[in-house]
């Protein structure tokens, strides 16, 4: 008989968690105003909020932590880290910052003007937030097929190269700093980008001479798609792979909350001295001295450690197993999903799962509050709520996909867990007829409302 699949880890280590009554999360939800946000996370059973920040360290990035050199310049701790990008990634220069948002900052001070455009795959909020603080446009390439949420094409995380293409011929090369390629595609659903889709669009960039940039955050597991699904690479260790990515990347902003499995940290990864000198000035001023930048030395030793565990295969196994096992059991559920199975989270089709809330009432949250009702689950929004109001007419901005993002921390919860999660969604799916009316907003800020957003039933 075929050995069943297990982890590639043992546990040495436990965080009590605890369950809650249903009259409490009621209550708890309604001081909330109804944003999940609000909770205290002693108020969620599984929280699903985010994937970032919110792995388990091994005891090698723990003990790596006891070592760090906390010298102001030049620590071994940094020096650590340059290597282990050097090696990982193959970037000569680099810069420590405290998370990507803050390595967007940085870099972007450095290259993006007003009345730019920056072609990418579904740029993150926050990326798109620093290219739109700086009046800025974000212009999104992604395939077609990313918001269909049944089609199953492998790569759904691709640049479409015709999009792209007339992008670069419609704008000249002075209005567009780089490209950008989200590696996974968080927004379309932690939907992987294939090789030849880098290639092609390293083509691209180089004939038009453009700088490519690659957003990092789960490139590892970017890396593991291409050597499952992608011809050519399966023989291929995930550090070829990934060194192979990175030739064509010009520079890298790296959160390395998730792919480097440490709770803060981040970086610039550069290819060319000049743009590394340029971006140090902003680092010096922004995040810290070019050898810490936002970081403790012990975090860098932890965050190098990190890199090396997460380009492991059995890991990255492990890892994406344990989503596609959410996310199978909902499936057999009959409960629509984001397919196929993305990498570090299940994002739940909101529209399709509540199909009698008005989309004015904000479907993606009401599921979320349900969910949470249900099991003291907590998820994350993706949809009306998070897409903001238009910024000349104020109104909703109602973007194709409605989605529950169910984002899976790195060796934290185990496959029970997973098993809690598939039935409390699918419980909620089971009154889904019931479930008629969402809710409306009482107030919110003007940008990036959906953190802060108080909201009450219809
Ligand atoms: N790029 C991507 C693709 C991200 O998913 C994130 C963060 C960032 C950049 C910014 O990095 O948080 O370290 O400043 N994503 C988190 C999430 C917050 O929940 O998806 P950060």
């Amino acid at each position: 008989m075929e050995l069943p699949f297990s982890e590639s880890y043992k546990i040495k280590m436990v965080e009590t968690i605890r369950r809650s009554s249903r009259s409490e999360r009621e209550q708890w939800i309604k001081d909330a105003k109804y944003n999940l946000f609000n909770l205290r996370s002693d108020q969620v059973f599984i929280d699903l909020l985010t994937d970032s920040g919110t792995g388990a360290m091994s005891d090698k990035q723990w003990s790596a932590m006891m070592v760090g050199d906390e010298s102001y310049a030049g620590a071994s701790s940094y020096h650590t880290m340059k290597a282990a990008i050097k090696r990982i990634f193959g970037f000569d220069y680099f810069l420590p910052t405290h998370q990507g948002r803050a390595a967007e900052n940085v870099l972007f001070s450095v290259l993006v003007k007003e009345g730019d455009v920056v072609p990418g795959n579904s740029h993150f909020d926050t990326t798109k937030g620093h290219i739109e603080f700086r009046c800025a446009k974000a212009i999104d390439c992604t395939i077609d097929e990313a918001f269909d949420t049944t089609n199953q094409h492998p790569f759904k995380g691709n640049i479409d190269p015709e999009k792209l293409e007339k992008i670069l011929k419609q704008y000249p090369k002075e209005k567009i700093p780089f490209i950008i390629l989200t590696l996974t595609n968080n927004t379309a659903g932690g939907q992987p980008v294939s090789m030849a889709n880098v290639k092609e669009v390293s083509a691209l960039a180089k004939k038009y001479g453009i700088p490519l940039l690659f957003d990092s955050a789960r490139f590892a597991e970017n890396a593991y798609f291409i050597k499952t699904r992608e011809k050519g690479y399966e023989h291929k260790t995930i550090k070829q792979i990934v060194l192979e990515i990175y030739e064509h990347a010009d520079f890298a902003t790296m959160s390395s909350k998730k792919d480097a499995i440490v709770n803060m940290g981040g970086f610039i990864g550069f290819k060319s001295q000049e743009w590394f000198r340029q971006a140090s000035t902003y680092n010096i001023m922004f995040e810290g001295y070019i050898t810490y930048g936002g970081m403790s030395g012990r975090d860098m030793n932890a965050l190098a450690q990190g890199l090396d565990e997460a380009t492991e295969f059995d890991y990255l196994e492990t890892r994406i197993n344990q989503v596609a096992y959410l996310g199978n059991r909902l499936i057999e559920f009959g409960i629509p999903i984001q397919q196929p199975i993305g990498g570090h989270a299940v994002f739940i089709d909101a529209k399709k799962m509540l199909p009698h809330v008005p989309k004015e009432e904000y479907v993606a949250q009401t599921l979320g509050v349900e969910l949470y009702l249900e099991a003291g689950i907590r998820g994350v929004e993706i949809g009306t709520l998070l897409a903001d109001r238009d910024p000349n007419t104020r109104e909703n901005r109602y973007p194709n996909l409605e989605l529950l993002r169910l984002a899976i921390p790195r060796r934290t919860y185990t496959n029970n867990h997973m098993d809690v999660i598939a039935v409390a969604t699918k419980n909620v799916f089971d009154r889904r007829e019931f479930i008629k009316s969402g809710y409306r907003i009482t107030w919110e800020a003007p940008i990036m409302r959906h953190f802060t957003v108080e909201l009450e039933k219809m």
